[in-house]
């Protein structure tokens, strides 16, 4: 396809140009009549663009565009450096640790994957939160790390508080507050506040990491804000029996017998049962969520909530960008197909309960992809996820952002990938312009080219034949009543 875009751009002088020139205007219709109507319509991005992508994949955050500077992979040397420097005294207990340690490189600190650092002692712990320092006896060598599952994304980092681990000593605090239990630190600095950052880095992490302590686990918590703890307190106090530790600015020095500084992770939004503790996975983390927000329904039905009724439908509603311009067209249409049809749109301030029992209710949900779609993880089991992927080459990232996940979550996948003609781009910019026939090239431009041409000035009209036939499809794959 690409091939034929760019001999389509570069046509050669041969001595029988007619011929030449006839083919190159049909190979010319036919690429555009395939750019119209199939759903991939440009070749896959090579390794080197795929991992720039990789690396640069986020939902829109809060913080103005000139923050998304520096947007190379930043590497993590600790794998390779090190020295060899092992840390005397100090003993580790989960099977993660162990195994990392036997490489022999860093028995107290080791990347979980390039997304997250966790730190582990036992012993004296000594934590003096306003100095971000953690003491430790029986080491000999100071380490810094940051408590937040996103590595390799610096724009993240930048906002994540570095604690320091540095070998106790005689000037080492005395304790203020002895725990009995172990401590974890973790920070919601970084990009949480977006649904999505927060399950991603934070939550689900937190969960794989944390669940084996069954609640005696003292969570330290850096960059600290009120409403976004209150936001999910219900799931900590699944994961914690105390409460909650303002670590930046609690003027104590708090004392353990362990601590952990930073959460594994092993793939967005997901878990790896094979290497959890316990062999919990991301339907473990969901069952806890449910039971934290009092969620009644485990399994969706063709029958909706009642088993004998409508099956409903939740149409997830965005106002800034990535809108559906014919919402009410899409919920009559829905409606004559005997849906009962919801419309939503969770933003920062909505109550989670409120809204986690309404996803709760809904057979399908559908949306465009954007962290609103991360609300799947209260979906019951079965239920139907239908993300409507916005024109422009964007496969690569709703991928891995929810397509990747909701298999492991039980819910039933499924993308409708929006034609050019259901974009709003079409009016935007004319038919030979690069963001309409080459979105790679526009990606290779980086994560801001490619945020502000797709996914900051797109809206889309649903074609309504087409969303008829993906709920009917969506119909047919839910559980029979
Ligand atoms: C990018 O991420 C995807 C999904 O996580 C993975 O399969 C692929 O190998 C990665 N590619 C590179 C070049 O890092
Ligand atoms: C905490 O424990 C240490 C060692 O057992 C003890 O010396 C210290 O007095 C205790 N501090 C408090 C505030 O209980």
């Amino acid at each position: 396809m690409k091939a034929s875009m760019r001999s389509r751009q570069e046509p050669r002088r041969v001595s029988n140009g007619v011929i030449i020139a006839a083919m190159l205007l049909s190979l010319c219709v036919l690429s555009i009549v395939k750019a119209r109507y199939c759903s991939t319509p440009f070749a896959k991005p090579d390794d080197q663009l795929q991992e720039q992508m990789n690396s640069s994949i986020r939902m829109e955050t809060d913080e103005p565009a000139s923050m998304a500077a520096g947007e190379q992979e930043e590497e993590e040397e600790e794998s390779t450096g090190g020295g060899g420097d092992a840390v005397p005294a100090v003993i580790t207990t989960t099977p993660a640790v162990v195994g990392a340690g036997s490489k022999g490189k860093k028995p107290t600190c080791f990347m979980t994957s390039k997304r997250s650092e966790r730190c582990e002692a036992t012993g004296d712990i000594r934590v003096e939160g306003t100095a971000s320092t953690i003491y430790i006896g029986g080491i000999d060598k100071e380490w810094k790390t940051k408590p937040y599952a996103r590595y390799h994304d610096p724009v993240a980092m930048a906002h994540v508080r570095e604690f320091t681990l540095k070998p106790a000593d005689e000037s080492t605090p005395a304790c203020a507050k002895n725990h009995s239990v172990p401590a974890f630190i973790f920070s919601n600095g970084g990009f949480s506040g977006n649904l999505y950052h927060d399950y991603t880095d934070v939550l689900v992490p937190l969960f794989l990491s944390t669940h084996q302590f069954k609640g005696e686990v003292q969570f330290l918590l850096s960059g600290l804000k009120p409403w976004w703890v209150n936001k999910f307190i219900l799931f900590f106090r699944q994961l914690t029996k105390y409460d909650i530790l303002d670590i930046d600015n609690d003027r104590d020095v708090h004392c353990f017998p362990r601590i952990v500084v930073g959460a594994t992770f092993h793939k967005d939004m997901g878990v790896d049962p094979a290497r959890s503790p316990g062999q919990v996975s991301v339907v473990d983390f969901k069952r806890s969520l449910r039971h934290a927000f009092g969620l009644q329904r485990a399994a969706a039905s063709r029958g909706g909530v009642t088993g004998d009724g409508k099956p409903r439908l939740l149409i997830i509603s965005r106002k800034n960008s990535r809108r559906f311009l014919n919402e009410r067209e899409m919920a009559q249409t829905a409606a004559a197909m005997d849906f009962d049809v919801r419309i939503a749109e969770p933003d920062q301030h909505t109550d989670m309960s409120t809204f986690a029992r309404l996803v709760n209710s809904a057979d399908v949900m559908i949306g465009v992809h954007g962290a609103g779609l991360t609300n799947m993880v209260f979906l019951p089991r079965g239920a139907v996820l239908i993300q409507v992927v916005p024109f422009g080459g964007l496969e690569w990232l709703t991928t891995v952002t929810f397509k990747n996940p909701a298999k492991d979550m039980e819910v039933t996948y499924m993308d409708y990938n929006v034609q050019l003609e259901e974009s709003s781009l079409l009016d935007q910019y004319p038919r030979d312009h690069q963001v309409l026939t080459d979105p790679y090239a526009v990606h290779k431009q980086g994560w801001d080219a490619l945020k502000t041409a797709y996914l900051d000035k797109q809206n889309i009209r649903m074609n309504l034949d087409m969303f008829k036939k993906i709920l009917q499809e969506a119909l047919d794959r839910l559980p029979p009543v």
